[in-house]
C-alpha cells in the first residue's frame, strides 16, 4: 500500500458536523408530550445520536425532530429508555442528574459560542442558561414564552419501573428569544444556525449521547465547535425555481392514456423522444413550462414547426398538460402515498439503505448522498432505482475486486483511474490508492452495488412508505 493511503482514509473519517434541514410545520402543534400531529409525522428525524464517551451500559436511541413557523421553533425528543428516573423539582435545579434531554442553540453560525440552553428532565423541570457574550444576567436565564411538556410532567418523582420504555419532551420556543444573535427573526429560508441536542442522566445508563458527535478530547456537551448545522427550509418543499408546479394526479393519469393514443406518431411513448418530436419529460430545460404555455402549444400547435394543433376538447388538453407536468415533476412535487416516518425507519433498518447512503450527514458513503434526491428525480425514477437493476453500473460506481501482490483482496468502487494507478473506495469505506505494480489481479464486476431488490425485500405497503420518505428528501438550499 502507498503511505498516502493512511492519510486519505483518515481524512475521510474526520468527524463531521451533523446537518439537518428544519422543515416548516405542516399542521398546528399542541404541546402535550404526544407527537401525534401530522407536522411531527411528516418531519424527518434528525438521525441517530452519537455516544461520544459513554462506554458502559445499554445505548438507547433518541429520535429528535425540529420544525418551525413564523413564530416558533418546535423541538421534540422521543427517548427510548428502559430505566426512567427523575427527582429534581426546583426550577433551574441540577436536572441533568435525572433522565434529561437538552438542546443548546447558537443562532449565529459565525459565533457558535453565543448559545442558549434548555435542559428538561422526565418530570418536566427545566434549567436554562445563556452563554452569549452580551448576556449580563446571572448563571441562569428566563427565556420568553416557552411552552413545553414532558411525559411525566408535574409528577412528584419518577422512579425506575419495569414497564419503562420511552419518554417524550415536546417544546415550542418563540423565535423572538433569538433576535439578539439571529440574522433574521423569524429566520429567512436558507438561514443557518448551529445547535446540538443531547441525552444525559438517570440512575441507570446515563447515555451521554448527542445529535452532533463531539470529538475527543472534549467530554462536554458545552462544545460549540461540535454543534451541528441546521438550515431553515423554504415555505414549501420542492420548489423549482421558486415556483411549485401543481397538477391533479388523476387528470395526469387520464392524460397519459390520451397521450399514448394521440401524440406518439411524433413524440415517443410515455413522453420519451420520438422520431419526429422531442421528449416531453426527459430531464432537460424546456421552452414551455407553465400550464398556459403548454396548453397553448398542445391546443394551437407551435407555428413554424412540425407541432400541429390538436382537435382534442379543452378538458382533454388540460389532462394532457397535467400529464406533461407529471412527467417533468420531481418526486417532491407530487403527492406520494405512504407513511414517510415508517419509510425512514425502513431506510435505516429493514431495507438497510443507510449502510451505503447518506441522508443529512448520516449514513454510508458507497452510494450517492440522497439528502435531496426527492428534488432531483421523478417518482418513477426513484421507484426504478430501487426496484429495477441497471444493466450496467453507472459512471463513478464501477464495482471492482482487486488482489494485491501482497495477497490482500479489496472490494469496492473505482473512483479514479489513471494509467498506472487506481483509487478505490473500499466496501470498508476507506479510500485505497494502488499502483498497477501493487496489483496482481483486478476484476470488474458487471452489477452495481445498488441492490435494486426493494420490491422483493419489502411488502408493497412498505415500498410505498420508503418512496414517500425518499420523495420528501429535498433540501431547500445548499
Ligand atoms: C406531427 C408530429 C407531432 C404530433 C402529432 C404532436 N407533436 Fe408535439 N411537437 C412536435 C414537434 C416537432 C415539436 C417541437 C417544436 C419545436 O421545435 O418547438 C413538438 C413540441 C411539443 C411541445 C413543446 C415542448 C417544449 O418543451 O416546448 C409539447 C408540449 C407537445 N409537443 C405536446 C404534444 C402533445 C400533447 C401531442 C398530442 C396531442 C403532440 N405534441 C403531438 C410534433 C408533434
Ligand atoms: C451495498 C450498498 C447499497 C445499498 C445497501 C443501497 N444502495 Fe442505493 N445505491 C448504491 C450505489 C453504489 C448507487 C449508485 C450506482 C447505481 O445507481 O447503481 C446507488 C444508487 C441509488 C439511487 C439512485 C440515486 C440517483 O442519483 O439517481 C437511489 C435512489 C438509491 N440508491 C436508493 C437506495 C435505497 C432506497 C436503498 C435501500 C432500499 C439503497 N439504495 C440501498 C449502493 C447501495
Amino acid at each position: 500500500m502507498l503511505p498516502l493511503r493512511a492519510l486519505v482514509c483518515c481524512l475521510l473519517s474526520l468527524p463531521v458536523l451533523a446537518q439537518y434541514t428544519i422543515q416548516r410545520a405542516t399542521s398546528p402543534i399542541v404541546i402535550d408530550a404526544v407527537l401525534d400531529e401530522a407536522a411531527w409525522r411528516d418531519a424527518p428525524s434528525m438521525g441517530d445520536f452519537a455516544f461520544n464517551w459513554y462506554k458502559a451500559g445499554d445505548k438507547e436511541q433518541t429520535v429528535a425532530k425540529l420544525l418551525w413557523d413564523d413564530e416558533f421553533l418546535y423541538v421534540s425528543w422521543y427517548a427510548r429508555d428502559k430505566h426512567i428516573s427523575a427527582y429534581e423539582k426546583q426550577r433551574h435545579g441540577p436536572v441533568s442528574k435525572d433522565d434529561c434531554v437538552e438542546i443548546f442553540i447558537a443562532p449565529n453560525p459565525a459565533k457558535p459560542a453565543n448559545y442558549y440552553t434548555w435542559e428538561i428532565n422526565a418530570i418536566g423541570t427545566m434549567l436554562n442558561r445563556n452563554r452569549s457574550d452580551w448576556y449580563t444576567g446571572g448563571p441562569t436565564w428566563e427565556p420568553d414564552g416557552v411552552e413545553y411538556r414532558a411525559t411525566f410532567h408535574g409528577a412528584a418523582k419518577k422512579d425506575e419501573a419495569p414497564e419503562d420504555d420511552h419518554w417524550i419532551v415536546e417544546m415550542k420556543v418563540p423565535l423572538r428569544n433569538f433576535s439578539r444573535d439571529a440574522a433574521h427573526t423569524p429566520p429567512l429560508p436558507g438561514d443557518e444556525w448551529r445547535l446540538n441536542l443531547s441525552r444525559i442522566g438517570g440512575k441507570t445508563n446515563n447515555q451521554l449521547s448527542s445529535w452532533s458527535p463531539i470529538p475527543p478530547p472534549s467530554v462536554s456537551f458545552h462544545t460549540p465547535s461540535a454543534f451541528g448545522r441546521v438550515v431553515f427550509s423554504g415555505p414549501a418543499q420542492g420548489r423549482r425555481g421558486g415556483r411549485r408546479i401543481r397538477f391533479d394526479p388523476a387528470e395526469a393519469r387520464a392524460g397519459a392514456e390520451l397521450y399514448n393514443r394521440s401524440c406518439t406518431m411524433c413524440h415517443g411513448l410515455n413522453g420519451a423522444a420520438g422520431d419526429r418530436a422531442p421528449a416531453l419529460g426527459a430531464q432537460r430545460r424546456y421552452l414551455r413550462s407553465t400550464s398556459e404555455e403548454l396548453f397553448d402549444a398542445v391546443k394551437n400547435g407551435i407555428k413554424g414547426t412540425g407541432m400541429p394543433g390538436s382537435p382534442l376538447s379543452e378538458a382533454d388538453v388540460r389532462k394532457m398538460v397535467a400529464y406533461i407536468h407529471s412527467l417533468r415533476a420531481t418526486a417532491v412535487d407530487v403527492e406520494v402515498p405512504g407513511n414517510p416516518a415508517n419509510g425512514q425507519q425502513l431506510f435505516q433498518a429493514k431495507a438497510n439503505c443507510a449502510k451505503c447512503h447518506m441522508v443529512n450527514g448520516r449514513g454510508g458513503i458507497l452510494g450517492p448522498d440522497l439528502s435531496s434526491i426527492g428534488a432531483e428525480r421523478s417518482l418513477a425514477a426513484l421507484r426504478a432505482a430501487i426496484t429495477v437493476p441497471k444493466p450496467l453500473p453507472p459512471r463513478g460506481y464501477q464495482p471492482v475486486k482487486v488482489t494485491t501482490t501482497s495477497g490482500v483482496t479489496i472490494a469496492g468502487i473505482v473512483k479514479n483511474q489513471h494509467n498506472t494507478s487506481f483509487q478505490i473506495l473500499g466496501t470498508d469505506e476507506k479510500l485505497h490508492l494502488l499502483t498497477s505494480a501493487q496489483i496482481r489481479a483486478i476484476h470488474f464486476e458487471t452489477k452495481s452495488l445498488m441492490p435494486a431488490d426493494a420490491a422483493a425485500v419489502l411488502t408493497p405497503a412498505e415500498l410505498d412508505d420508503l418512496l414517500a420518505f425518499l420523495s420528501r428528501l429535498a433540501r431547500s438550499r445548499r
